[in-house]
């Protein structure tokens, strides 16, 4: 079994006679939280989406578990993939409990298996099965529906999940309670999580590894303490001070701590400067 559940391979993806994707590699490792970060049309989801071959490359290869995707029987391979978008469509006529259970049941789970797995799936986004297995999509809130939505793509424990912006319509509350729960099924399960956002916060909150785009190529690809200290180039650095605080909002922090924070502070300030 190799060490990258997928790998691109010089891939090169044209729209038109533009390249949305151009001459990438990208091992990405079993396992791993791996978030693709870069400002819009820079080429996050045409790379996403050549990983569940919504999108074929025009040069290159993406591989699979060690094959090429072009390779694979496509249902086959979704049914190893779980998606993610920022707006979940979970199918309106069905309940809660239907919509998790829907792939565990295409792919012939007995039923106490299936009912077992969407409840205890439930139990570990903070949903109490009894009150939320019979509702419909529409008699959720937004960030229920999200979570609902990240238990359909992983009920039958797909080898990969892939994740478009899938919290960036949320309030800023449940985004961070969703990043946690995302954080908690990442180190429950073995699954290979591919992350896109354009908020590098995200990224430095989520990834074990972040790649940042920028016109369809990889900038930079490392840790996010390599990322944030070492920034390959001035676009990465722009892409952390776009997100700064103000000196209003650090010196209103600052107001908040106790008198030994404020010391620690004074002492690390004086370090840097
Ligand atoms: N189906 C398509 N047909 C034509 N052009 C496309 C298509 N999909 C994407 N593009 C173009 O490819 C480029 C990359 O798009 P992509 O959706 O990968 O960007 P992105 O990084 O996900 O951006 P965003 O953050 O806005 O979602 C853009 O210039 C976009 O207009
Ligand atoms: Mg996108």
């Amino acid at each position: 079994m190799s060490e990258n559940i997928i790998e691109f391979k010089q891939v090169t993806k044209y729209f038109s006679d533009k390249a949305a994707v151009c001459g990438l590699d990208l091992p990405i490792r079993r396992g791993e939280l791996f978030v693709l970060v870069g400002a819009s049309g820079s080429g996050k989801s045409t790379t996403l989406k050549m990983i569940n071959a919504l999108v074929a490359p025009d040069e290159g290869d993406v591989y699979f578990d060690g094959r090429r995707i072009k390779d694979y029987d496509i249902r086959a391979l979704r049914h190893r993939i779980g998606y993610v978008l920022q707006q979940i469509a979970l199918f309106p006529a069905m309940t809660v409990r239907q919509n998790i259970e829907l792939m565990p049941d295409i792919l012939g789970w007995r039923k106490s298996e299936r009912r077992s797995r969407a409840e205890s799936l439930l139990e570990m986004v903070g949903l109490p099965p009894a009150e939320y297995l019979g509702r419909y999509p529409h008699e959720l809130s937004g960030g229920e529906q999200q979570r609902v939505g990240i238990l359909r793509a992983i009920a039958a424990r797909p080898a990969v999940l892939l994740m478009d912006e899938a919290f960036s319509a949320l309030d800023p509350l449940s985004r961070t309670a969703l990043q946690d729960i995302l954080l908690d099924i990442h180190r429950q399960n073995e699954t290979t999580i591919v992350f896109v956002t354009h908020n590098m916060h995200e990224a430095l909150r989520l990834g074990d590894r972040i790649g940042v785009m920028r016109n369809g190529a990889l900038v930079q690809n490392g840790r996010p303490s390599e990322i944030q200290n070492r920034p390959a180039d001035d676009f990465v650095r722009a892409m952390f001070e776009q997100e700064q605080a103000t000196p209003e909002q650090v010196l209103a922090a600052f107001e908040r701590l106790n008198p030994q924070a404020r010391e620690v502070v004074r002492r690390r300030i004086n370090q840097a400067v």
